[in-house]
């Protein structure tokens, strides 16, 4: 029964248009247990709700006769351009949703020229991703490790995959309060769904007792949370890698100053998508003050409730210079594998286009100038 409801939606006009539609089709292919890890937020979920209502209290105030027929949405990271201002966050464990993961998320992100940011806890390795997709533009997301030399084994790998930048998160040092996993006594980590990266690294191997499946899995789980993270790694980070180091995860003014006295290059502004602290600020709420402090010095990137074109006009006007797609491209990949993210990215291009347009701007620069009202 799943396999033709798949094939219904993938291949038909009836493809999920809007987010709703897609967390609603995805809920039915996608085991109970495993979709609520990728559906639900900390907590009461309040974060996760104001993620996407924040978008929705402020408005667009459009400008028109401005000649928008040769509107371009491209963008610049890192001396590279891409033709739309969007990229595809980090999520681990992407075989929970198709069992292509992220070799098919790599190919459709290839397809529309837009960087793919792989998790340290995928289900393929840097070195199989990187082979499916090679010349297109691919991160590295790193979880810092409790065991450093692994941290580095990673990221040295990550380079010599031709990965083009790091992306540090910040916001896990420790797993977050999830009722919906404790009530499904639900751990993808625990079930071996985010080992690739580590059974594929030598210093990880060296560093276990006995390499059966449990002591793998035990030792992944004490490696991977570090409480004691703090700006002294983030230096030596920036020292030991040429390429550029994002940080994703940052929400104050303060830790964005901080960051860029560490010799960071780029800032994401993220909640994680309500994932790790209930009662947090919304990306969006967050970002403008972190805008006034960064001031254009490096790139400003936000997710974490990003669903409509719309809402990346909001963003790029209250100061990112592009935005992050979590769920929606995981749910798309739940209901069409490669194709299934294709379609989510061809929709979103689409309504992105659309919505810069319609406000009046003729390219990112301009919609960072466009009106809104609360
Ligand atoms: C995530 N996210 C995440 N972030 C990260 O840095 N490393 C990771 O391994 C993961 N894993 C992960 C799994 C799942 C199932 C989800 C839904 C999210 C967070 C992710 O990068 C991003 O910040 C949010 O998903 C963005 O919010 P939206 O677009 O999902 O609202």
């Amino acid at each position: 029964i799943e396999d033709s409801f798949i094939q219904q939606i993938v291949s038909s006009e009836a493809f999920p248009l809007n987010f709703s539609d897609l967390e609603s089709a995805a809920s039915k292919v996608i085991p109970k247990a495993a979709f609520g890890y990728i559906r639900s937020g900390a907590g009461g979920e309040e974060t996760l709700r104001i993620n996407t209502t924040d978008f929705n209290k402020l408005s667009i105030v459009p400008r028109y006769l401005n000649d928008v027929s040769a509107a371009d949405t491209s963008i610049e990271l890192f001396g590279r351009t891409y033709p739309q201002p969007f990229l595809l966050s980090p999520v681990g464990m992407l075989k929970l949703a198709h069992e292509d993961a992220e070799l098919a998320v790599v190919k459709a992100a290839a397809s529309h020229q837009v960087p793919f940011i792989q998790s340290t806890v995928s289900s393929f390795s840097i070195e199989e991703v990187s082979k499916a997709s090679p010349g297109s533009s691919k991160w590295f997301q790193l979880y810092w490790s409790n065991n450093e030399n692994i941290s580095y084994s990673m990221v040295n790998r990550a380079e010599e995959a031709g990965y083009e930048a790091i992306v540090l998160t910040v916001d896990t040092i420790m797993l977050g309060w999830r009722e919906e996993d404790i009530r499904n006594s639900f751990s993808p980590l625990k079930e071996g769904y985010g080992k690739a990266n580590y059974i594929n690294d030598k210093v990880f191997l060296n560093s276990l007792p006995s390499q059966d499946d449990d002591s793998v899995i035990q030792a992944i789980l004490t490696n991977i949370f570090h409480p004691a993270l703090n700006w002294k790694h983030v230096e030596e980070l920036k020292k030991r890698t040429s390429l550029p180091v994002v940080i994703k995860g940052i929400l104050h003014p303060e830790d964005a100053k901080l960051a860029i006295e560490a010799g960071i290059d780029g800032i994401i502004v993220s909640n994680h998508g309500g994932r790790q602290m209930d009662g947090i600020v919304s990306s969006i709420e967050a970002l403008p003050r972190i805008a006034k402090e960064v001031n254009g010095r490096i790139p400003l990137l936000l997710d974490s409730g990003i669903r409509r074109g719309s809402d990346v006009v909001k963003a790029l006007a209250l100061g990112a210079d592009a935005v992050l797609l979590g769920r929606p491209y995981v749910y798309g990949l739940a209901l069409g594998g490669q194709e299934g993210v294709e379609k989510v990215l061809t929709n979103f291009k689409q309504e992105t286009s659309v919505s810069l347009a319609l406000s009046g701007a003729v390219n990112i620069k301009a919609a960072k100038k466009v009106t809104l009202t609360l």
